[in-house]
């Protein structure tokens, strides 16, 4: 029988201003208990209409990687997808990476899903979640995305610089990842207002899994591509669960036609007048997702020492960022060895 603590009146305002997705519910025993995972307010439904706060530094960044903008075309064609594992190392990254998104359901709230390539995954959840939910998932997977790039970008720089070699072209596709990561998360930043807590546990998990994932590279540079690429299949299938939740008028706020998106998503994606809607964002950034789904799968599929990047856009002689995103499973050696070896 569920066991419910007695809470003083004058602090149950303060819990109402606790977002749903950080109260967990754990059974112990015989015994339900929640325990609050965030210190951070609940945006209030009439502020959710124009973003919580507009960062206004933002507004001058200057662009490193200026984003090429994507092709309506694309932006809708992109499903989500499951490329199945050929080999044991493909299974550990693919079930790692269900263990991990199955503790980030529990964590933000999300219900449990079928796995991926399941016949039962819809695209919208069995309990939908609200706007705040939404913003602390994507927040909290986006400080983790930004990694990798990073990463396998400064390890092979490194190897580059030891061994006076040139790296095939690979540095720059992945660290634009990363700084592509990065504008994610900057966008979302504008929309929700980490807490403490969330602050902390961004920074405990950012130091469990840049140094996993440096050891793993140093290791085996192919499975981590191939975790990446696992990991970018459930980046996009959840962005398209949020786009059907919108369709089916559960987020009621961010399809409001009030809703102002931040103006630094504006700027990165050179969004177009008739598209800056919070939908259109979303759209663009699951594009994002499925291009870096094609790359990791392609890199995990190649010699990791000799092979070419076919994302050096000289070498496709299109927008790699494109390229990619309609090559879910990545690009297989011997079409890259045929079609982009220069
Ligand atoms: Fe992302
Ligand atoms: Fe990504």
């Amino acid at each position: 029988m569920a066991h419910r603590l007695r809470i003083p009146h004058r602090f149950c305002k303060l819990q109402k201003r606790v977002p749903e997705p950080f109260i967990a519910t754990a059974t112990l025993g015989r015994q339900q208990h929640q325990f609050r995972l965030s210190t951070t307010a609940i945006p209030q439904r009439q502020e959710a209409t124009t973003p919580i706060k507009q960062k206004t530094e933002f507004g001058s960044l200057p662009l490193s990687w200026p984003h090429k903008g994507w092709d309506d075309k694309v932006v809708q064609e992109v499903v989500p997808s499951h490329r199945k594992p050929r080999t044991r190392s493909d299974r550990i990254a693919w079930r790692v990476i269900r263990i991990c998104r199955w503790g980030m359901d529990i964590l933000t709230g999300m219900p449990p899903e079928p796995k991926a390539g399941s016949k039962k995954r819809s695209v919208t959840a069995s309990k939908p979640m609200n706007e705040a939910q939404w913003l602390v998932r994507f927040v909290f997977l986006e400080t983790v995305a930004g990694i990798p790039g990073a990463v396998a970008g400064g390890l092979r720089h490194l190897h580059s610089i030891r061994r006076f070699k040139l790296d095939q072209g690979w540095i720059k596709t992945l660290l634009e990842e990363s700084y592509n990561e990065r504008m994610h998360l900057l966008t979302f930043y504008c929309m929700y207002n980490p807490g403490r807590l969330m602050r902390f546990m961004v920074f405990a998990t950012q130091g469990i899994f840049y140094n996993t994932m440096f050891i793993g590279y140093l290791l085996s540079p192919s499975f981590c591509h191939r975790f990446v690429g696992y990991l970018e299949d459930e980046a996009v299938a959840t962005y398209t669960k949020c786009l059907g939740e919108m369709d089916k008028g559960h987020l009621p706020q961010w399809t409001d036609p009030n809703f102002k998106i931040p103006d630094i998503a504006v700027k990165y994606w050179n969004m177009p007048q008739h598209r800056r809607t919070m939908r259109d964002l979303i759209l663009y950034i699951r594009a994002d997702e499925a291009s870096h789904r094609g790359v990791n799968h392609t890199m995990g599929n190649l010699d990791q020492a000799s092979d070419p990047n076919p994302f050096i856009e000289e070498n496709s002689g299109v927008s790699h960022m494109h390229l990619a995103a309609t090559k879910p499973a990545g690009l297989e050696r011997d079409e890259v060895l045929e079609k982009y070896t220069r």
